[in-house]
């Protein structure tokens, strides 16, 4: 699955693509990623990509022209064309059903914003997916953008060492919250394993997670139930 960064800031994904999970898939040629600046698409002596709003108001907007030709020139850099997506607060919040609509998609267009956001125009003519990443106002959208990538790839086939490891996981198959785990000691200041678990019975401990699954949800996200 290819992403492009489209971001005002593309060092501040530095680090991010080199360690862990995410490496190792784009080392697998699983996972393949692009950054590129909008501000290399600005014209003008200053290659200013924003301006102030019309009819006032604090801040800049990021303006149309460097937008629009730096996402025809993205969606040229491939010879198929991605999914477009906006990150701004005002779209769907991102869960894990969103997610997996993402991970459907060969490739995405991740168009991050900054300041006070985008000129309208960009919504209404490019017409992108917008995703939100909560209802929150971060700075701009690359660490939301992160949040996706850091998602999405679980979901594609061989990224996850063991391939079952995702649909245990909170809010995969079961749309529930997963079952307490552990791990050595069995003993741990004063604080022990269930013994369900030490037990060896397959079919006792499926059910104990079952069950823990179930309560859990319902005292902490009992709106996952609904
Ligand atoms: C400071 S925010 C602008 C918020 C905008 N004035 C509003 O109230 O909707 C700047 C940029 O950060 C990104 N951003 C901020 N919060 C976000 C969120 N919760 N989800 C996704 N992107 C977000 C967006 O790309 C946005 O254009």
């Amino acid at each position: 699955m290819r992403f492009d960064l489209l971001t005002l800031f593309p060092g501040l994904f530095d680090g991010y693509f080199e360690q862990g999970l995410l490496k190792k898939a784009i080392d697998a040629g699983l996972v393949e990623i692009h950054r590129w600046n909008i501000r290399d698409w600005a014209t003008g002596v200053h290659k200013s990509v924003d301006d102030t709003p019309y009819g006032g108001g604090p801040g800049m907007l990021i303006a149309c022209p460097p937008v629009f030709d730096c996402v025809e020139a993205v969606q040229q850099s491939a010879d198929e064309p991605g999914r477009l997506v906006m990150l701004t607060p005002q779209g769907r919040r991102l869960d894990q059903k969103t997610v997996e609509e993402l991970s459907t998609y060969n490739r995405l267009l991740l168009l991050c914003g900054r300041y006070e956001g985008f000129d309208e125009r960009i919504r209404e003519g490019l017409e992108p997916l917008e995703i939100s990443a909560g209802d929150f106002i971060c700075n701009g959208g690359e660490v939301p953008a992160m949040l996706i990538i850091d998602a999405v790839i679980r979901l594609i086939p061989n990224v996850l060492g063991d391939e079952t490891s995702s649909k245990y996981d909170s809010f995969a198959e079961s749309g529930m919250l997963e079952y307490p785990q552990y791990t050595r000691p069995r003993e741990f200041r004063g604080m022990t394993v269930p013994d369900v678990l030490l037990s060896g019975n397959h079919q006792e401990i499926a059910r104990w997670r079952e069950q823990q699954s179930l309560k859990r949800t319902q005292e902490r996200r009992s709106d996952l139930l609904e």
